[in-house]
C-alpha cells in the first residue's frame, strides 16, 4: 500500500485495469470491435445482436452541463428478471423519524467486522441520514462491513447514486458500465440504479457510504481560485467497457424507497458490451487532490477542501458536500493552526480513513465517525488546544499519515436507532472538551 503523501503515477491503476479520464465526459468504449453504434442510438437492428438501452441520471430537459445519461448495448434488457419481493432490510434503513435528533455531540469507535459470512449488502448499517428518497433530496449514511465476495447476487439502488469511502480492504466494483478498483484513500461514485458486484480483494473490507437522493455529484466552481485545483477533472476514472456472459440462478437486490427486494434473475446482468456517454461510475484517488491554504494568517473555511457538491435548489447551499483533510504545510503565522472552534448552519458527519485528525489528540480511529449537527458547538480538544496555542507557528508543520473526510449536509444529520444503541457510541465523547477552562485575565491583555 502506498504512504498517505505519496501520489500515484499517471495510468498507475490498482492492477491491469484501463481507464478513462475525466469528469463527467462524453466516454465511449466497446468490448468488441463496432459494438458501438456510429451515428446514432438506436439503430433498427444493434450490432452483435445487442440490445440498445438508455440510462439516465437527470430528468431528460436538464440543462445540458448537468444533464447525464448514457447508452447501453447489452446481451438483454435491464427489464429481464423475476418478480420483485421484499427482503429483510438488516441494518438499512431511509427512515430517520425513528429517534429524536438530539444537539449532542456524537462519536464512534470503528464498527466491527462480523465473524459471520457477510458479504457488502448483508454489511450495510445506516449510521444517519435526512431528507427522503421518495422528495430526491439529502443522503443516508452507511458503513459497510464485509468479510466475503458478493457470490451469485447483484444490487442497486434506485434511492440514490453511492459514494464509496473504503476505510479498511480493496474493493474490486463489477458494474454494468465495467469494473472499478479502490483501495482506502481512494473512493468510487456508483450511479443510481446501476448494478454491481462488491468483490474483496482483501479477507476484510470496512468503510464509509453517502448515499445521495439528490442531484448526482459533481465537481464545484472554482471562483478565484482559477481553472485548477482542488480536485482536478482529468483525475477522475471511469472504467471501459466489460461485460460477462453468464447464466444462472443468481439474485438481484434491489433497494427501492429505503428497503430492500429481491428478484431472482437467470443470467448477470453484467452483460453491457459496450456504452457511450456521459453517466457512469468513476473513482478517484484522494491524494490527487490538489490541497490550498494560507500562505499568511488564518486559514479558510473548510469549502477549500471541497471534493464533490450536491446542488440543492439554493444557489450557494448544497444538500451534500464531500470535503477531504488530506496531508498539508501549515504555515500560517501567528496563527492557531488546528481547526477553529465553530458552531455551523450546516450538519458534519466526519470519519477516519487513516492516521490521526489534528483537531482531536485521541478517541477518532480509523473507522470510527463523529457527528456535529446544526449549532452544536466543537473544534480542538482540551490537549490540542493546549498544544496549539503553545507552539512554535513561526517554522511550517508538515501534517503527514492523515486522512480524513466529512458528508457536511444542508439539513439536520438524524441518527438511526442501530447508531444510538450500538456500543461503539463513545458515551463520554463531550468529555474531550470539559478541561478547557477559563484563561480569561481581564487585567492583562
Ligand atoms: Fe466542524
Amino acid at each position: 500500500m502506498r504512504k498517505a503523501h505519496e501520489i500515484p503515477a499517471p495510468g498507475a491503476g490498482n492492477g491491469s485495469l484501463t481507464y478513462q479520464n475525466g469528469f463527467a465526459n462524453e466516454f465511449g468504449t466497446e468490448v468488441l470491435e463496432g459494438a458501438l453504434p456510429r451515428g446514432r442510438n438506436s439503430p433498427q437492428r444493434c450490432p452483435y445482436g445487442l440490445y440498445a438501452e438508455q440510462f439516465s441520471g437527470t430528468a431528460f430537459t436538464a440543462p445540458r452541463q448537468s444533464n447525464r445519461r448514457s447508452w447501453l448495448y447489452r446481451i438483454r434488457p435491464a427489464a429481464v428478471h423475476g418478480e420483485f419481493r421484499r427482503r429483510d432490510d438488516g441494518y438499512l434503513t431511509s427512515r430517520f423519524d425513528a429517534v429524536d435528533p438530539s444537539p449532542n455531540q456524537l462519536r464512534w469507535s470503528p464498527i466491527p467486522i462480523p465473524t459471520e459470512p457477510t458479504d457488502f449488502v448483508e454489511g450495510l448499517r445506516t449510521a444517519a441520514g435526512n431528507g427522503s428518497p421518495e422528495q430526491q433530496t439529502g443522503c443516508a449514511i452507511h458503513w459497510y462491513v464485509a468479510n466475503r465476495s458478493m457470490s451469485g447476487r447483484f444490487f442497486y439502488s434506485a434511492d440514490g447514486e453511492l459514494l464509496i469511502v473504503p476505510q479498511l480492504g480493496r474493493l474490486r466494483l463489477a458494474t454494468e458500465l465495467g469494473i472499478v478498483e479502490i483501495e482506502p484513500q481512494q473512493i468510487a461514485v456508483i450511479p443510481r440504479g446501476l448494478r454491481f458486484r462488491v468483490e474483496l480483494l482483501d479477507a476484510q473490507a470496512r468503510g464509509y457510504i453517502c448515499e445521495n437522493f439528490g442531484a448526482p455529484f459533481r465537481l464545484p466552481d472554482l471562483g478565484p481560485i482559477g481553472s485548477n485545483g482542488l480536485a482536478n477533472p482529468r483525475d477522475f476514472e471511469t472504467p471501459v467497457a466489460w461485460y460477462e456472459d453468464q447464466a444462472g440462478d443468481f439474485e438481484l437486490v434491489a433497494k427501492f424507497m429505503g428497503h430492500l427486494w429481491s428478484a431472482r434473475i437467470d443470467h448477470s446482468p453484467l452483460d453491457v458490451v459496450a456504452w457511450h456517454g456521459n453517466h457512469a461510475p468513476y473513482r478517484y484517488d484522494l491524494r490527487r487532490f490538489n490541497t490550498i491554504g494560507s500562505i499568511s494568517y488564518d486559514h479558510p473555511d473548510p469549502s477549500i477542501f471541497l471534493v464533490l457538491q450536491s446542488l440543492s435548489d439554493t444557489p450557494g447551499v448544497d444538500s451534500i458536500d464531500f470535503v477531504i483533510f488530506p496531508p498539508r504545510w501549515l504555515v500560517a503565522q501567528d496563527t492557531f493552526r488546528p481547526p477553529w472552534f465553530h458552531r455551523n448552519v450546516a450538519s458534519e458527519f466526519m470519519g477516519l480513513i487513516t492516521g490521526v485528525y489534528d483537531a482531536k489528540a485521541d478517541g477518532f480511529s480509523p473507522g470510527g465517525a463523529s457527528l456535529h449537527n446544526c449549532m452544536s458547538g466543537h473544534g480542538p480538544d482540551a490537549a490540542t488546544f493546549e498544544k496549539a496555542s503553545r507552539a512554535d507557528v513561526s517554522q511550517p508543520q508538515h501534517i503527514i499519515d492523515t486522512m480524513a473526510f466529512m458528508f457536511e449536509t444542508r439539513t439536520v444529520i438524524r441518527p438511526t436507532r442501530f447508531a444510538l444503541e450500538s456500543p461503539q457510541l463513545q458515551r463520554d465523547y463531550a468529555q474531550c472538551w470539559r478541561d478547557l477552562r477559563s484563561h480569561f485575565t481581564p487585567g492583562r491583555k
